[in-house]
């Protein structure tokens, strides 16, 4: 690998060990993927906190052994400097007001809160969530990025058009010191080409068909870059947020064009950018409603928890669930919680759109969700979300049954207890 004067200096051990260490790993890293250099970043977006169970051991050993041994691969413990670029930590496992409703203990809370302080004093703003695009980090059209999260790195690479491979907690970590990453994937102009063109010949009305859409694409297309086409009106964030996280889930789709919608795409022929076609794949009603019954594994009606927010809800959408809850009361055989960014909450709290959730017996959660710390509500039977993604992995996590539907149908189960959507 070719690595310019200052990137030797730092390889050399003349910007400190932890330098020289995270370089290690990038050229290591490099390599092994065929990059012939690395590439200037100044945005990351990582897994720096040590704040679940299976770090917690390593937690007591010192933050800096944490953060040697788990983000640079190295047994060699060395000091933590500030880091040398932009960064923010995405999901954690625990909300840190929740989590006794998460039944996690003040332990691991404490722990935690420790790892915040840590990594916060070097730099890495503790965002907190699986879309950070959404609470101030918005890399322009072109920029390097290094970030983890299927959902925002899909997110990142299509709607914003900046550029990102789905990174590990190892690479950004060492990203993030060195404000370096390998030059391969989707840093690339000849990867972020279409491969399969995409005719749409549903309505994309709401969050759901979206969800639907994508999930039926990421199964077929899996790491290819499809290119949507046909009905497809003008589209808004929070779908587009849906539609990525769940062709990210069912396949590993990081970047998608819609025609005269995203920004490496005005046209058809552009997205394509020259390639062939490999496959023109046509999505009409038999293959929505092939997505809607892969989506729905429960079959038992009553639903003990409702689980809204993957990716994590924009404001617009903590309202839509406020309005449709207020004046009722949530069943007392069930569980709602309602998942956002804690910038996102905040907002929620001034508006009282919190209050109107609470008023009905749900909760607003922040920094987490169940598929990432692996809690449910205790004595959880069957779970309705109107997340593809966590309606894909909630049931190889914790291993109950989901059903999947829209933001109404959802709200209906939480306030009846039962699960009444169906595919019109
Ligand atoms: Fe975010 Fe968790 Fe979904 S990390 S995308 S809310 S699975």
């Amino acid at each position: 690998m070719r690595l310019t004067d200052e990137e030797q200096a730092m390889f050399a051990g003349d910007r400190g060990p932890a330098k020289a260490k995270a370089m290690d790993l990038l050229v290591r890293y490099g390599e092994a993927l065929g990059a012939e250099r690395l590439i200037e970043t100044n945005n990351v977006a990582g897994a720096f906190n040590a704040s679940t169970p299976s770090v917690s051991s390593l937690v007591k050993k010192g933050f800096d052994a944490v953060y040697s041994e788990l983000n640079l691969d190295s047994a060699e413990i060395v000091e933590i400097p500030r880091m040398a670029v932009n960064t923010c930590q995405l999901i954690t496992g625990i909300d840190n007001e929740n989590w006794k409703l998460q039944g996690i203990s003040e332990e691991l809370v404490q722990q935690q809160k420790a790892g915040e302080a840590f990594f916060g004093q070097r730099g890495i703003n503790m965002f907190a969530t699986c879309t950070p695009y959404q609470v101030g980090n918005v890399p322009i059209k072109g920029e390097h990025c290094a970030w983890m999260e299927s959902s925002a790195v899909v997110y990142c690479n299509s709607v914003l058009g900046a550029r990102t491979n789905t990174e590990g907690k190892e690479s950004t970590g060492a990203a993030a010191l060195t404000g370096r990453i390998p030059y391969w994937g989707y840093h690339l102009d000849e990867n972020r080409r279409g491969t399969h063109r995409v005719e749409v010949g549903c309505d994309l009305g709401d969050i759901m068909e979206w969800g639907l859409l994508g999930y039926w694409l990421g199964e077929l297309v899996q790491e290819d870059v499809p290119v949507i086409t046909g009905n497809v009106r003008q589209p808004s964030l929070i779908e587009l947020k849906h539609f990525g996280a769940a062709a990210a889930s069912s396949g590993g789709v990081e970047m998608y064009h819609i025609a005269g919608v995203t920004p490496e795409a005005p046209t058809l022929e552009a997205a394509f950018g020259g390639n062939r076609v490999h496959e023109t794949l046509h999505y009409g009603p038999a293959e929505r409603r092939l997505a809607y019954e892969h989506l729905n594994c429960a079959s038992e009606r009553a639903v003990d928890f409702v689980m809204l927010g993957c990716p994590h809800n924009a404001i617009e959408q903590v309202w839509l669930i406020a309005s449709l809850l207020e004046g009722k009361t949530i069943s007392a055989n069930t569980q709602l919680w309602v998942h956002t960014p804690r910038a996102i909450r905040e907002v929620a709290d001034r508006n009282g759109y919190t209050k109107m959730i609470t008023d009905a017996g749900g909760f607003v959660m922040s920094d987490t969700c169940p598929a990432i710390s692996r809690h449910v509500p205790a004595g959880t039977h069957t779970v309705a979300t109107d997340s593809a993604k966590q309606a894909h992995y909630l049931p190889a996590i914790t291993g109950l049954p989901v059903w999947f539907g829209s933001v109404r149908d959802c709200v209906d189960a939480a306030i009846t207890g039962k699960w009444n959507g169906q595919l019109s």
